[in-house]
């Protein structure tokens, strides 16, 4: 069992228990409100501003949407299965002067197009979580998922935090915030030329993917060369790359982002003919994709490492 799964299992035994079994549509969640300084949290996490169209499934009162809209200007939507609630965060939204951006539904959020998102909040239980998951890896590469309290399972968060909820009205007195990034798929063979020792040089790079932890190695040159560090972010890549040219080191940064089978960034030298480089070397870097590789975002064993198969 995963360290933080025990916490898990004691909310989500508590949220079924709240849940009951006999209502009419059965929610997948009961209304427990998130605490003004989560939401303020899950807000800044997920860096919202007002280019942003967030979607709260399953909004409750409103809350989170209509704090994006207030305090940072975003447009929203909230989805959510009890019609008295939608009345609530409908008044709620007039009263707070933002009813032009936002809008809200009596719906079942598994009914609805969540594509438009450029942000999706969660507090609404694992499970849900895990139902929604492969729509989630779906959405456009960079669209940012805030969660309460509830992770994506073996897809992990790129930054999580924990602060203390002293008055939290459910659980324990503190809450868990995590935000992914959807990936873009990297998978696959890339290649490019750029100049090593002086010369042109093919560049060869071969990514396997899970989720969004990237292992690579290549080939510079015909020569073997590592893979360090790769990153993705979004849409966004960066690694570093080594080979052994004429027995002397020769490091290359790369930065890029994707578009289809392109990557376009820059690229510094960081050590060439086993020197370490000092000066800004940045040059344009394009690679294309000329094999496409295996993206994996389903559930493989906990111990899958990229790479290790
Ligand atoms: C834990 S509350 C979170 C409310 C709000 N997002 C917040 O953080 O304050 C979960 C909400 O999801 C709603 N809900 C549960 N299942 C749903 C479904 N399938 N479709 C839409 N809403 C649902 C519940 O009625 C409840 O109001």
């Amino acid at each position: 069992m995963r360290p933080t799964s025990l916490r898990y299992l004691s909310v989500l035994i508590g949220f079924s228990l709240l849940l009951g079994t006999g209502s009419a549509r059965a929610a997948d969640a009961p209304f427990v409100v998130t605490l003004p300084t989560v939401v303020d949290t899950m807000l800044k996490m997920g860096q919202v501003g007002a280019s942003d169209f967030l979607i709260d499934l399953g909004s409750g009162d409103g809350r989170i949407v209509i704090a994006a809209a207030k305090q940072h200007g975003a447009r929203g939507y909230g989805v959510e299965l009890d019609p008295n609630l939608v009345l609530t965060a409908r008044r709620e939204a007039q009263r707070q002067g933002v009813a032009d951006r936002v809008m809200f539904e009596a719906e079942n959020l598994f009914n609805i197009d969540i594509g438009k998102a450029s942000i999706i909040t969660l507090y609404i239980g694992e499970s849900v979580n895990m139902r929604l998951r492969p729509a989630l890896l779906k959405l456009k590469p960079s669209t940012r998922i805030v969660s309460h309290d509830f992770d994506l399972g073996n897809w992990m968060p790129d930054e999580k935090m924990t602060i203390s909820v002293p008055n939290k009205p459910y659980g324990p007195p503190r809450s868990d915030i995590m935000l992914w990034v959807v990936p873009a798929d990297f998978s696959g063979t890339w290649t490019w030329t750029l100049p090593v020792a002086g010369a042109d040089a093919s560049h060869e790079a071969r990514f396997e993917q899970a989720f969004q932890k990237l292992e690579g190695s290549g080939r510079v040159a015909a020569r073997q060369a590592a893979i360090g560090s790769p990153q993705i972010r979004g849409d966004s890549i960066r690694f570093v790359m080594g080979a052994d040219v004429a027995g002397k080191a020769a490091w290359r940064e790369f930065e890029g982002r994707i578009s289809g089978d392109s990557i376009t960034g820059t690229s510094a030298l960081l050590a060439d003919g086993g020197k370490a480089i000092l000066k800004d070397t940045s040059v344009p870097w394009r690679a294309t994709r000329t094999a496409r590789g295996k993206w994996v975002t389903d559930s493989p064993p906990a111990t899958f490492e990229p790479g290790a198969r």
